[in-house]
């Protein structure tokens, strides 16, 4: 039987953290067993944020990439490739654009709060504003079944789907699929000062190439109770960040039940729980920062070239049959 096609990306602005390996990474090293995996490092999108400072976008490619091989993304099973390699997807998504308003683009609530976010004004770039066609475009051209994303992308994937159905229709065909948004269960992780995101900009994220020291320091600056002060004083497990990451990333559930219930009671130290989190991301992370040295460049733009390849053959399938849809296939063959 044929596995169900899967797709996700990600902006190489800044490396990857623990935030992404509770969400997206650790989805998809158990995807690629399932699905036909592709994974896209989506370089044209960053730049409708970044294309005054491209060399931001250009550096986190590759380190982007090395994240993922370093967590259990395999290349033999997924395809990893960069976008801006592909000129299917901007093709497609200048076709998509006639079946899109701007009054529709506006309605997007994600594009919405980052156009609040970005303080634009009355200087929207049609760039940025366009990013959820071309986004369409990533996802129609590979016949996506699933996305694996977050809740913010849900609207993309909406929109998405109405220009399937739009173009379809209008077209006479059956050659674009609609896709699934496939939610996985973990939440957001929080960041490191127990605001609600883990992320780069905020500055509060454990990033999985930090250097053992780095993560000692950062998880002793976490936010814990700040009314847990003399260790026999009970603590508040709920808003302890500690423990949600003790949550998220050490295997023993039933140790971190009775630790809970321990520091609840009063008795059990800050320094306590700080050094068994610092002794399970170490364990953690120490393997995929060893796995990320031992990657050469040139390994890993062997990676990205194959990947590349594979997926601009079947965005070049879908763009001939868009085109062909439409009736613009002019070739000697078909004549004009
Ligand atoms: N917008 C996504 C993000 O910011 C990245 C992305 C680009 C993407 N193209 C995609 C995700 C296609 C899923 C499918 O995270």
């Amino acid at each position: 039987m044929k596995k169900k096609t899967i797709l996700t990306g990600d902006r190489p602005t800044g490396n990857l953290h623990l935030g992404h390996f509770a969400g997206s990474l650790k989805s998809r090293i158990k995807l690629q067993h399932e699905y036909e995996q592709y994974v896209m490092v989506a370089d044209v999108q960053a730049l409708t944020d970044y294309f005054s400072n491209p060399q931001k976008v250009i550096d986190n490619i590759l380190e982007i990439v090395a994240d993922y091989i370093a967590v259990g993304i395999d290349p033999e099973l997924t395809t990893i490739f960069i976008q801006s390699q592909i000129p299917a997807l901007a093709e497609l998504t200048v076709y998509y654009m006639n079946l899109v308003s701007i009054a529709r683009l506006e309605r997007n609530p994600t594009v919405k709060t980052e156009i609040a976010q970005k303080g634009f004004g009355e200087s929207i770039p049609t760039g940025f504003f366009c990013y959820p066609i071309s986004q369409a475009a990533d996802i129609t051209a590979f016949k996506t079944e699933l996305v694996p994303v977050g809740e913010d992308q849900l609207p993309m994937i909406e929109l998405s789907n109405e220009i399937v159905r739009k173009f379809n229709r209008l077209y006479n065909t059956d050659c674009l699929k609609e896709s699934e948004a496939y939610l996985s269960n973990v939440g957001r992780l929080v960041g490191i000062d127990g605001k609600a995101k883990a992320s780069k900009s905020l500055n509060n994220a454990i990033f999985l190439s930090d250097p053992p020291e780095i993560i000692k320091e950062k998880i002793y600056t976490m936010f814990t109770d700040p009314q847990h002060l003399k260790i026999s004083d009970p603590g508040k497990v709920e808003g302890n960040v500690v423990f949600t990451y003790l949550d998220a990333f050490h295997n023993d559930k039933e140790e971190i039940t009775s630790l809970k219930e321990r520091y609840k009671n009063g008795g059990v130290g800050d320094v306590i729980i700080k050094s068994l989190l610092n002794n399970t991301l170490q364990k953690l992370l120490q393997p995929i920062r060893d796995k990320r040295k031992s990657l050469s460049k040139k390994y890993l733009l062997e990676v990205c070239f194959s990947g590349t390849q594979k997926a601009k053959n079947v965005a070049q399938k879908t763009l001939n049959e868009v085109k062909e849809a439409i009736g613009i296939n002019f070739s000697e063959k078909n004549g004009l």
